[in-house]
């Protein structure tokens, strides 16, 4: 596989992820068919300016995006070296995420695409999570299972190669980054809730409460968090008014225990059933440190492999994002817009992707 004609190598690309409360610029280089080597990044975090309001305010996202890309696209471009007419593409996050916040990414992405004569190209944010690995010192080799814990999102999937995947399971109502940010909130703690959760829950005991696990003795790979969630209100009410702190650390461990248990068992169960012996976890759910160290033990016990993005690249990043424009661009399967139009789609599956490439 080589550089696409219309590229020189090494083929230099800048994305921008805008898709939520995250702004993130970055540049990957690729030579040939390598795996892309970031070479620049920057990010900016609205978390403190939500904070305030127990969560993300869209139309204050956006309008916080807009001013933080230029500099942070500035800032990258700097660090790196590189002109803005050296670069041969420029990615954005195209969905899914909040569609006020995607169209900032999306306008100032074709706009300095249309400046330096280069095609722009809109990438799935999704997607961007599930390669983030690549990036990391460990990268994992295709095919692989991919366990996809963000915010809005719990899949297990088939992942082939790029843009060829295919749903093992997929939640049935909350995310598991919903069941830590809701049973955060239930228990006071501040947001983003799974940092703070997982926090709270090293001083407690995970024994004490005794949460439901939905489907996890079942055959499906699906999952399902929302009856977890009535459990821990159910608990949260009662140690209202309680000034002991105690109980309330030994519920965000049970809470804690209980999605990593089911999120266990299911990776486990998909390695399984596909016979494959290398298990990607790929979103914000996949910082967490109880997560991680159980998944190393049970892919042990079953000489399999487990691959991680760098610490960083778990939560949003642009890096993710030009890292999937440039892997598709090696493989010929990026599709550029060259007018410089554009759309986001704020509600995008994955496997949108997978049809897309059987259409072709
Ligand atoms: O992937 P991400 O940054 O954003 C989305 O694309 O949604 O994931 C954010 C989610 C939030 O629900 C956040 O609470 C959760 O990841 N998260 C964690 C940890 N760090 C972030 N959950 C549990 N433990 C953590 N250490
Ligand atoms: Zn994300």
């Amino acid at each position: 596989m080589h550089c696409p004609a219309t590229y020189t190598c090494p083929m230099r690309v800048l994305a921008i992820e805008t898709s939520c409360d995250e702004t993130g610029v970055a540049i990957v280089e690729a030579n040939g068919d390598e795996t892309p080597r970031l070479v620049a990044q920057a990010l900016h975090s609205q978390v403190e300016m939500h904070s305030a309001y127990g969560g993300v305010v869209p139309e204050l996202a956006s309008r916080d995006h807009i001013r933080r890309v230029l500099p942070l696209a500035r800032a990258v471009l700097s660090e790196s070296g590189a002109s803005l007419a050296s670069l041969d593409a420029i990615g954005y996050t195209r969905g899914p995420g909040l569609a006020g916040a995607l169209l900032v990414g999306a306008g100032v992405a074709c706009s300095l695409a249309a400046a330096i004569g280069r095609p722009a190209f809109g990438v799935h944010h999704l997607e961007g999570h599930l390669l983030s690995p690549f990036l990391s010192a460990d990268p994992p080799r295709f095919p692989f299972v991919a366990l996809l814990v963000s915010g809005g999102h719990t899949q297990l999937l088939n992942v082939a190669d790029v843009g060829h995947y295919s749903l093992l399971g997929d939640t049935i109502d909350d995310a598991a980054g919903e069941a830590f940010d809701k049973s955060a909130k239930l228990l006071g703690l501040g947001y983003p809730g799974g940092p703070a959760l997982a926090r709270l829950a090293e001083f407690g005991d995970a024994s004490v409460f005794k949460l439901p696990r939905p489907l996890s003795q079942r055959d499906s790979l699906d999952f399902s968090f929302a009856g977890l969630k009535t459990a821990v209100r159910t608990h949260a009410l009662r140690l209202e008014g309680s000034n002991c702190e105690q109980p309330r650390a030994d519920l965000a461990a049970s809470t804690q225990e209980a999605i990593v248990d089911v999120l266990v068992r299911k990776s486990m169960a998909a390695l399984e059933r596909t016979g494959l012996k290398r298990l990607v976890v790929a979103g914000g759910v996949g910082a967490n440190a109880l997560l991680r160290s159980r998944l190393e033990v049970e892919c042990k016990k079953r000489q399999a492999r487990v691959h991680y993005p760098e610490l960083a690249l778990c939560t949003d990043n642009g890096a993710m994002i030009a890292l999937a424009a440039a892997m598709r661009m090696q493989r010929g399967i990026a599709q550029m817009s060259t007018d410089y139009s554009f759309d986001v789609l704020p509600r995008w599956p994955l496997t949108a992707l997978t049809e897309q490439a059987a259409a072709r």
